[in-house]
């Protein structure tokens, strides 16, 4: 299944000279639809818990900064659409290392869940004392969404962090990728249910890519 990039190679010059892209209808519907019944059917289930921010000793529930909740996915998932969609960051993966000469060699992601009233506030996703994050990535699956609904993602300029560079509605298929060291975004508070994927493609010594089972060859 070849999807995004590699049939669009203009979308990766416009990664390269923005440092964000937004890709209405990034992957084929039926995935679309596979992941959003695929989260809904966990997330009944009982599998999200509390976000948490930080890593390692410093890792807390803040949910004054965001109050979504999160499932995190194995590479290894063996669920068809999850096993797809983590295919097709292999994918782009390649297509991005090959001309952006990031090295991305590992990928980390999660559903993620917020529910009417929550929020993530400003924040940037590499962590303090690990810059493996390279580029963010969230993908969206919520049917309908209007402005009215709230939830929007806000991307911040790096050199004015009050001004707003982009704002995008979650909606059913939309998909942004971002420099995750570069850009300051926040989730604005959400009216109504908010369904999405986030991922980070990142660049990590080789014996911890082999170590965290996500190696992308
Ligand atoms: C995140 C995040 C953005 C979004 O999970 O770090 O910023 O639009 N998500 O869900
Ligand atoms: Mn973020």
């Amino acid at each position: 299944m070849e999807t995004g990039f590699g049939d669009r190679p203009e979308l990766l010059d416009q990664l390269a000279a923005d440092g964000y892209l937004v890709i209405a209808d990034a992957l084929p519907r039926a995935l679309t639809e596979g992941l959003l019944q695929e989260w809904q059917r966990r997330y009944a289930a009982g599998a999200a818990a509390p976000a948490q921010i930080g890593k390692g000793a410093q890792k807390h529930e803040a949910q004054s900064i965001r109050s979504d909740r999160i499932h995190w996915l194995e590479a290894s998932d063996p669920q068809p659409d999850v096993a797809a969609w983590f295919a097709v960051m292999r994918s782009w993966s390649r297509a991005i290392n090959q001309s952006f000469f990031l090295s991305i060699n590992a990928f980390e992601c999660h559903f993620a869940c917020y529910e009417p009233g929550a929020f993530y506030q400003k924040h940037r996703d590499r962590f303090q004392k690990d810059n493996g994050r390279r580029l963010s990535l969230a993908f969206y699956l919520n049917r309908d969404w209007c402005s009215t609904d709230g939830g929007e993602l806000v991307l911040f300029d790096p050199e004015a962090e009050d001004r707003i560079l982009k704002t995008v509605l979650p909606t059913f298929g939309t998909l942004v990728i971002f420099d995750s060291q570069r850009f300051p975004h926040e989730v604005r508070p959400t009216r109504r249910q908010r369904l999405s994927l986030a991922g980070w493609l990142k660049s990590i010594p080789a014996h911890e890519a082999a170590l965290q089972g996500t190696v992308l060859d």
